[in-house]
């Protein structure tokens, strides 16, 4: 079957973030939104189809998942990255954020370190010092573009005592997938300080122009002993409104401390819609998975395209997966506050701001790309105009 990314479904009125609070957040109406990570394209019929049956029966009491919930998700893993884990190393949890949250809380004590690796997810940073924990910065290295991991400087906080890693696997926002020999030095440098991992892989079906998302803690016993991985069909199959998403450990003793601690903070009940359009996407999701990345391929090209030849100075991350493209507009010499307000007013796009994205954010935008093509050349169209009649 061939599905249509190219139609466009009104979301305005439809209680969405990116679309109903665009005047909130920018203060201005006529803003096109291109910034939360959700996509504008309509959920697939097999999945909504599973939600309307369930929806058939009336009552939507208290409910659990059964071992098939459990079994999907293994035979996913198994069929789209090639991780062999059991329906048993699975628990839930309502979204990722709350799991990165969790796990900061059970697994170190105020005042811990805890390293993370900006630029990055700015949901990261309150996860660490919402709790008192202390944020260690290993900031990403750059070169035109493309980010790397500065493993020297990260191999020196963990031998300063730093107690955890949030690893975003792949990198939001810089598109980063990170390849083998990377995540097997990570994996080597956390078994051997003993630095425990939550791996944010809530990206990973996100694959784009053949990458392969290789699960950290598929690469060994040793690195999956001392990893949490975190998936959820929310970002693949835009489901982020039903607050489903998963917590993956091959560890006994970990699992038992996560699960523990979703008890005592009472969120793992879930949401009967939620538990149903996992198991229906997937079950059936692989062939509208593998057409969506083409499209989103196709989006990134024309992007890529359109910017070479009207704004050739911005530098473009190459995006490897994820559909959220990061921009560098520091050929502007704009200040920050400067540069915000041109990409609200002139250019009158609603992106992600840099400098929310932590150290290395400053003079970056952030623009989501899943969105039918005409969406997206109206919103790179608005971009290249307001630069080109800048003086
Ligand atoms: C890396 C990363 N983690 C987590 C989330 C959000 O997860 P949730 O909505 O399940 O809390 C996002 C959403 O953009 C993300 O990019």
């Amino acid at each position: 079957m061939i599905y249509n990314f190219d139609s466009i479904t009104e979301r305005r009125g439809s209680g969405s973030v990116k679309y109903d609070l665009t005047a909130k957040f920018f203060g201005k109406e006529d803003v096109l939104p291109m910034w939360v990570a959700d996509m504008d394209f309509e959920v697939p019929d097999f999945i909504r189809e599973a939600m309307a049956e369930r929806m058939g029966h009336p009552i939507f009491g208290y409910t659990y998942r059964s071992e098939k919930f459990f079994e999907t998700v293994a035979s996913w893993l198994q069929r789209r990255h090639g991780w062999r884990i059991e329906p048993d190393n699975v628990s839930f949890s309502p979204g990722i954020v709350p799991a990165l949250n969790m796990c900061v809380m059970e697994f170190t004590a105020p005042g811990d370190r805890i390293v993370v690796q900006p630029p990055v997810y700015f949901p990261f940073f309150s996860a660490v010092a919402n709790h008192g924990r202390e944020l260690m910065y290993n900031r990403l290295l750059e070169t035109n573009g493309r980010y790397e991991i500065d493993f020297g400087h990260l191999e020196s906080l963990f031998r300063s005592g730093a107690k955890m890693l949030l690893l975003c696997h792949p990198h939001n926002p810089v598109g980063r997938v990170w390849t083998r020999d990377e995540l097997e030095e990570l994996a080597r440098l956390a078994v051997q300080y003993g630095v425990l991992v939550i791996s944010d892989e809530i990206h990973s079906d996100l694959m784009l122009f053949g990458n392969r998302h290789i699960p950290l803690a598929s690469l060994g016993k040793d690195v999956a002993d001392l990893t949490l991985t975190c998936i959820a069909p929310s970002k693949t199959f835009n489901l982020a409104g039903l607050s489903t998403s998963l917590v993956i450990t091959t560890n006994p003793v970990l699992k038992k401390r996560y699960e523990k601690m979703l008890d005592a903070v009472h969120v793992g009940g879930g949401n009967i819609f939620g538990q149903v359009a996992l198991e229906a996407a997937y079950t059936h999701g692989d062939e509208w998975l593998d057409q969506l990345i083409l499209y989103l391929e196709s989006n990134y090209q024309l992007l890529y395209g359109h910017f070479r030849e009207h704004v050739p100075e911005m530098v473009i991350s190459p995006l490897e997966a994820t559909y959220l493209v990061w921009l560098d507009l520091s050929f502007l010499n704009m200040h920050d506050d400067a540069l915000k307000d041109f990409v609200i007013s002139r250019a009158r796009l609603g992106l992600n701001d840099g400098p929310m994205f932590g150290p290395g954010g400053a003079q970056h935008q952030r623009m989501n790309i899943a969105t039918p093509a005409a969406i997206l050349m109206e919103g790179i169209g608005r971009l290249s105009k307001a630069v080109n009649e800048r003086h």
